[in-house]
């Protein structure tokens, strides 16, 4: 799966803005949102959550009893690590409670059990001391405030407790991405003809590319998309932020680059038709492209070059007991 944000850095500038194009935006986006981010809790999904905590935390995994997901979305990390029982119980938040719904929906068709509370990363609702293990996926990158964000992740881990966050768009990875997205704005109108699908409006300023509204205020549902990013890291900040919160051990690394190239053209081209007129098969190359490109990457580059040129950051760190 691929989690592409569009770091459009079109972010209104208050923080309260900034939460409510969130709270808004991926209200909207819940109910398709597995569909268009290829979330999946099968054997495929497991694998890929699998694949990242091993970068993190070696081999074999630890195994943690109570853990607390912040920005957790329809459930990608945490349902699909309550399968595989790297976690005991589990506890998922999110500024949007739509996406909690969506969340709870997949748990139960899965079969899980995972207890979920709307809140903001800033202000978390829980006890000092009461998780083993904090975690997120693709979502620091939209918080207003990271150092109250780290400093409540710290407060409510238990010494000890270890913290993990994967999926972080890198300074360099966004910038290199660019590229790709404009490549695939400028074929959009022949890809579509080959796919017979219908244009949709306002595709033209998908993020970054164009020239987004300038109110997002008067906008609603996903065309908030463009203004729900607010950083890009280099791996050195994103330590840097944990660092400063007081977590020890801290570690920073970079994860797919030609995977995220080819994620980005295909959503790109994507972005520009109506959904329903995407054929199955298109679907299909696009998923098992990404996925073999992300093998080429573990295999050949990662490893071998430096985080900041991949488009995903990851990190993790202790809190010091
Ligand atoms: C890109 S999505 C990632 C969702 C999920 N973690 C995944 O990987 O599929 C980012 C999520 O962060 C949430 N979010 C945004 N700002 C937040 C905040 N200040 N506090 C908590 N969650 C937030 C959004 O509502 C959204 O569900």
């Amino acid at each position: 799966m691929g989690h592409y944000t569009a770091a459009a850095m079109a972010a209104p500038s208050t923080a309260e803005a900034i939460r409510d194009v969130n709270t808004r935006y991926h209200d909207a986006a819940a109910e398709s949102y597995d569909t268009k981010w290829g979330v999946d809790f099968g054997a495929v999904g497991r694998k890929q959550v699998r694949g990242k905590l091993h970068k993190l935390l070696g081999t074999p995994l630890p195994r943690y009893g109570r853990s607390l997901e912040i920005g957790c979305g329809t459930g990608y990390f945490t349902l699909n690590m309550l399968q595989d029982g790297v976690v005991r119980d589990a506890v998922a938040t999110d500024i949007s409670p739509r996406m909690l719904d969506a969340l709870q929906a997949n748990a139960r068709r899965i079969g899980v059990v995972v207890e979920t509370v709307a809140c903001d990363a800033e202000q978390l609702a829980f006890d000092d001391d009461s998780f083993d293990l904090v975690l997120g996926h693709a979502v620091l990158h939209h918080i207003p405030h990271l150092d109250r964000a780290f400093s409540e992740l710290r407060r409510v881990l238990r010494p000890d407790g270890e913290f993990l966050f994967a999926g972080e768009p890198s300074q360099t990875g966004d910038r290199i991405a660019a590229y790709p997205k404009r490549a695939a704005l400028r074929t959009a109108p022949l890809w579509r003809r080959l796919m017979r699908a219908r244009p949709v409006d306002g595709y033209e300023y998908p993020d970054t590319q164009g020239q987004p509204p300038a109110q997002h205020d008067a906008l609603d549902g996903e065309s908030l998309e463009a203004f729900v990013d607010v950083h890009a890291f280099t791996p050195e900040q994103l330590g840097a932020w944990a660092r400063g919160a007081g977590f020890a051990d801290v570690r920073v690394r970079g994860e797919e680059l030609l995977a995220n190239w080819f994620g980005w053209v295909n959503r790109t081209l994507e972005a520009t038709a109506h959904p329903d007129d995407i054929p199955w098969l298109w679907r299909q190359y696009a998923f098992r492209g990404y996925l073999a490109l992300q093998r080429v990457d573990v295999a050949l580059l990662e490893g071998r070059l430096p985080a900041q040129v991949f488009y995903n950051l990851m990190i993790a760190g202790r809190k010091p007991g």
